[in-house]
């Protein structure tokens, strides 16, 4: 090839790269975000900032303590200030259509993080990136079937936020997977609101409830944070997680993996923290060339126990902001 002829097409093949990079950093995001209620969420925090900074993207994150009212407010200062898109992870399902409809008045295209909506109006949003919830219950709810066989047992859950999309999701995925096994009945399940502190008080109240926990097999929780909480409350019984009263959640944040090494935990279901770095990738390309994205961008759910090097996975976590 002449010198020519390869500098031509090594700026060809710069050229899309060039073009989307132009776009990507002429852009503002807003992003609505739930608050800091677990390890989880604060990774997908940081992992935004990180995949923001790739694309030199302006992120503007608007921390919303777990309030709906502050989410909508948010969203509203973000149309006032004309960003080009908004991120929403929206704290619960319903209550969204009043506000979606003024950013989209203002033909401000608006991208779901983590959780999804209930609205007859699918137009109010570009595309959701989210795991399968549902999904994630089933996979569940299948790995302790499998692990207590034929044996009775008896399962305590923990909700996350009541009105979320993941924790209705995640129930249900879970009651339908135990369903088909009639030695596993579910005796008590509650809020713990996706925390720790409320994941522990929690289960001490099972525990009370329930002969100090000798009627309880298996715990089953919303996310880590709250499976973390358990884990000591169970301890605190004199109980040992992991073998008298088996753990299993969603989330794989490093902690559960510190659990998997001790024994004092026995499945969790991985949840990407990275949502806003396909979120970014469908904006551009809209934007770019009016590329439409599918209404679901899907991300995966991996079930991980103590089998699969929970050292190493924990390595690799560790610095991602959990
Ligand atoms: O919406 C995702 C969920 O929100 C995570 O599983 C949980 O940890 C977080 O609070």
């Amino acid at each position: 090839m002449t010198l020519r002829k390869s500098l031509v097409a090594a700026l060809a093949a710069l050229t899309p790269f060039v073009a989307t990079s132009a776009v990507a950093a002429s852009l503002t995001v807003g992003f609505s975000q739930i608050g800091s209620e677990s390890g989880w969420r604060a990774a997908e925090t940081s992992v935004s900032k990180s995949e923001a900074q790739k694309r030199n993207i302006t992120l503007k994150i608007a921390d919303a303590q777990q309030k709906q009212e502050n989410q909508i407010k948010a969203i509203r200062s973000f149309v006032a200030q004309g960003v080009d898109a908004i991120f929403l992870a929206p704290v619960v399902a319903t209550g969204w259509d009043a506000v979606l409809n003024e950013a989209k008045d203002a033909k401000i295209p608006v991208i779901l993080l983590d959780r999804d909506i209930e609205t007859a109006n699918k137009s109010l949003y570009l595309t959701a990136v989210t795991s399968d919830s549902v999904h994630e219950g089933v996979v569940a709810g299948e790995w302790l079937a499998k692990n207590v066989g034929s044996k009775p047992c008896n399962v305590v859950e923990l909700q996350g936020t009541v009105g979320a999309s993941v924790a209705t999701n995640r129930k249900k995925g879970f009651d339908e997977a135990i369903a088909k096994h009639s030695n596993i009945k579910m005796i008590r399940s509650q809020t713990g609101d996706f925390t720790r502190a409320k994941g522990k008080e929690v289960t001490e109240s099972f525990l009370k409830a329930e002969n100090g926990g000798k009627n309880i097999c298996a715990l089953y929780a919303h996310n880590d944070d709250m499976a973390v909480g358990a884990i000591q409350a169970i301890k605190e019984a004199g109980l040992k997680p992991g073998k008298d009263i088996l753990v299993v959640s969603i989330d794989a944040v490093p902690d559960i993996f510190k659990a998997f090494m001790v024994g004092e935990a026995n499945a969790t279901v991985e949840l990407t923290p990275n949502m806003a770095g396909p979120a970014f990738d469908a904006l551009i390309a809209f934007k770019e060339k009016g590329t439409v994205p599918p209404k679901w961008i899907q991300t995966d759910s991996k079930l991980y126990t103590p089998t699969d090097d929970p050292q190493k996975i924990y390595d690799s976590k560790k610095g991602l902001g959990y």
